[in-house]
């Protein structure tokens, strides 16, 4: 009996600049360029095992057997994992999120950056970490920038080897906290993936493009001048941008909920009154308000005092995916 396993923990990440639409949709080649902040206290860890009493590719998430449909895109992202060890081992796949799924965090990020690590370090499979960031990515887009550390930029690159994240500053850089704002449990209808693809749709979309290397050279320098108030002008302009895309696309993708815009709104008053506080929002309902350590008390109680909110989940900048092999799952 022959088995391989490793266990690796990443964390989710919030996206300042967004990614939206793929120049080539097979290998995850975004149109723009993005930078995020990875989210420490959110975090999926997985271990793969390998092993040739293994028949078929399983996953248990969050302790439930998934379908043969659901271990489909984990199936094919460590196929080319297999690829890389040429092996032909099938695996058992056990992750676990500390967070909700259906909470509106985007888990495919920590999903795929935790997988590409455990997988890779299973089979003695050692890329740099621009390789695995690039490896991570044909999983889920979003995964490259969970792969280094802190706050991270995705250089969309023109192939397989030059799209990959990189960390722009430590973790420690700068004491940013997210504010994970929950106004709706529920999945979404319409996922990344498929949105994507309806990007194109929108005749905004190639002025969002063209404008992208503005909008990342001032988050970039935000971030490294640590200057909150250029940050959150432009995260929020981002933010509106890409759901500017999203409501303008055929068909459209309208995710805003009364609630959403009251904490907008609520967030642009807030830091009109000298509070440090911005708003971004992926593609569903849910406000991510991105703050500094210090005003976490204070911007949970403003918070809890608006109408239609259900949870709010505070988290920290987050360090890179790491091998944990301590916390292997036995
Ligand atoms: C709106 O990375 O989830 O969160 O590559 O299809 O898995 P796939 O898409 P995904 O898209 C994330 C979109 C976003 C913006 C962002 O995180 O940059």
């Amino acid at each position: 009996m022959l088995t391989k396993k490793a266990t690796a923990r990443a964390h989710p990440n919030i996206a300042f600049i967004k990614y939206w639409g793929n120049k080539n949709n097979d290998l995850r080649l975004p149109v723009n360029g993005s930078i995020s902040m990875n989210l420490a206290g959110l975090e999926t860890i997985t271990t793969v095992m390998f092993g040739d009493e293994i028949l078929e590719d399983r996953l248990m998430l969050n302790g439930e057997q998934q379908t043969v449909e659901q271990t489909r895109r984990v199936s094919r992202h460590l196929d080319h994992v297999r690829h890389l060890a040429n092996v032909d081992l099938r695996a058992l796949v056990i992750s676990q999120n500390n967070f909700p799924t259906g909470t509106g965090i985007a888990s495919s990020a920590s999903a795929f950056a935790a997988l590409t690590a455990a997988a890779c370090s299973a089979l003695d499979v050692h890329p740099d970490e621009a390789g695995l960031s690039a490896l991570a990515r044909l999983g889920s887009g979003s995964a490259c920038r969970s792969v280094p550390g802190g706050y991270t930029e995705w250089y969309a690159g023109v192939d397989h080897q030059t799209s990959y994240a990189a960390s722009i500053a430590p973790a420690g850089h700068w004491d940013l906290i997210d504010l994970v704002t929950i106004v709706n449990k529920e999945h979404k209808a319409v996922g990344s993936t498929d949105g994507h693809q309806l990007a194109d749709t929108s005749p905004l979309q190639a002025a969002r493009i063209a404008d992208t290397p503005r909008r990342l050279d001032l988050c970039r320098a935000a971030i490294l001048q640590k200057d909150f108030e250029p940050l959150a002008a432009i995260i929020e302009e981002d933010t509106l941008m890409m759901h500017s895309i999203l409501m303008t696309s055929s068909p459209p993708l309208l995710y805003w909920l009364p609630a959403t815009i009251r904490v907008m709104q609520a967030v642009q008053s807030w830091r009109a009154g000298g509070i440090p506080a911005a708003f971004t929002i992926d593609a569903g309902p849910n406000v991510h308000v991105i703050s500094t350590t210090g005003w976490k008390d204070k911007l949970v109680g403003l918070l809890n005092e608006l109408e239609g909110i259900q949870d709010i989940l505070p988290t920290t900048v987050g360090g890179p995916a790491q091998i944990i092999n301590e916390h292997l799952i036995p």
